[in-house]
């Protein structure tokens, strides 16, 4: 039996796989890619490094399109940067930025609120200047990278390959105009986590007590790249979907008050797996396999749906249902197996402290305006009307 058709693109992918699913967990596109939409499927295709492969991209992806002893030196160095003590001091500099952001959101603002949309005028700017914060980059970038994201995200919408091209090598512009004047100051670079990551030196596999050797111009621009040309619009998206799911839910804004933070991070967790937005991650089969009963050969493509995954009625008998206790264990937001994401400490840091700020000052309603939702590549809302009201 062969497996049932399906093409996600330009659909909207929480819907539409919620239907496809039902079918059966693991679809074929009509041009041959394997899409796994079930959870255990995608556990065991994210797990299996042997069987599938990262390396999907023509282009340089540290780490991310590594496979192996190569990827898992890359990430021995380069986790690290996310570790406790980093994120602790990140705090409050994350911390002060989400204040000044909500402070001019409310500016002005009377009794009666004002409506905005979580995903363009919070989550983005947010996001790009906690990025730009974290690495030590020039404020003035801000509306440089704001202005990339929209490109960014209109040229992956519109599947021309020219486009994609020219974003992709305007944010490499953007990263060598902060890599440049560091390697020309030297030792005399200022001390932040870009000037640390250009000081990085990565093991070579096989060769232990060998003191590595340092990190080429491409394999930096690539990290930065991953860390902030991906990341920058998943937390804006990821804005969208949880003050979409606040304004719902008007109790969740009390918990997250007055909650701890591993609090705040499973309820941030639990409405992301809902409504899932960093949608799906490309594999390529190195020899014939079977998933779901079907033999998956030798170079085929495969795309991983963690959206899909995340609402599989199999381990979450209602996938709506908010249940952060029950669910957290199969949370696959980000990911599993070795290319579990890196960043999750970053990204929930940022989350958590944009909602903790905001909510301290604010309640968070639905607007009269109706959102939009997002379609594939990417998941939640396109635009997420809601509606501030000073607190007190
Ligand atoms: C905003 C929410 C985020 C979500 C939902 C998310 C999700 C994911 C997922 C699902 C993967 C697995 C990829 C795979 O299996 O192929 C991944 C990998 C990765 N993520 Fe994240 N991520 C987020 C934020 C971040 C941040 C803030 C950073 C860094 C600044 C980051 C850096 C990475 C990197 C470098 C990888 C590749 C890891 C590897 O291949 O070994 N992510 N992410």
């Amino acid at each position: 039996m062969s497996a049932p058709t399906f093409d996600p693109t330009h659909l909207e992918p929480r819907s539409a796989t919620d239907e496809q699913r039902a079918e059966a967990p693991l679809a074929r596109t009509p041009d041959g890619t394997w899409v796994v939409l079930g959870h255990e499927e995608a556990v065991a295709v994210a797990g299996d490094h042997e069987s599938f492969s990262s390396a999907v991209s023509r282009f340089l992806q540290v780490p991310n399109g590594l496979d192996g002893a190569e990827h898992a030196a890359f990430r021995q160095v380069l986790d690290p940067f996310f570790g406790p003590e980093p994120m602790a001091q990140l705090e409050p500099v994350v911390r002060r930025v989400a204040a000044e952001l909500v402070e001019e959101l409310l500016a002005d603002v009377g009794a009666a609120g004002t409506e905005i949309d979580a995903v363009a005028a919070l989550g983005a700017v947010f996001a790009v200047r906690a990025q730009t914060a974290w690495l030590g980059w020039p404020a003035q970038l801000e509306r440089e990278l704001l202005q990339w994201m929209v490109d960014n995200h209109e040229a992956s919408r519109s599947g021309e390959l020219a486009r994609t091209a020219e974003v992709a090598e305007r944010f490499d512009a953007i990263i060598r105009s902060v890599v440049a004047p560091r390697r020309a100051l030297g030792d005399h670079a200022p001390a932040d986590v870009t000037t640390a990551l250009m000081r990085v030196r990565v093991p070579l596999p096989g060769l232990p007590g060998d003191p590595g050797r340092e990190l080429r111009d491409e394999e930096i621009v690539s990290v930065l790249r991953n860390w902030t040309g991906g990341d920058l619009g998943s937390i804006a998206l990821c804005i969208g979907v949880l003050l979409t799911g606040i304004a719902r839910a008007p109790q969740l804004a009390e918990r997250l008050r007055v909650g701890t933070d591993e609090e705040a991070a499973a309820i941030i967790d639990e409405l992301l797996r809902i409504d899932d937005p960093f949608v799906a991650n490309r594999r390529v089969a190195t020899c014939p396999v079977t998933v779901a009963g079907h033999e998956i050969g030798a170079g085929e493509r495969v795309q991983i749906h963690w959206t899909s995954a995340n609402r599989d009625e199999r381990v979450f008998p209602d996938p709506e249902a908010f249940d952060p206790a029950a669910h957290a264990e199969h949370n696959l937001v980000y990911g599993t197996g070795r290319h579990v994401c890196p960043g999750r400490p970053l990204a929930t840091l940022e989350l958590r402290v944009a909602l903790q700020e905001l909510l301290a000052v604010a309640d968070v309603a639905p607007a009269p305006t109706p959102g939009e939702r997002e379609i594939a590549p990417v998941g939640g809302w396109a635009h997420a009307p809601v509606v501030l009201t000073p607190r007190g």
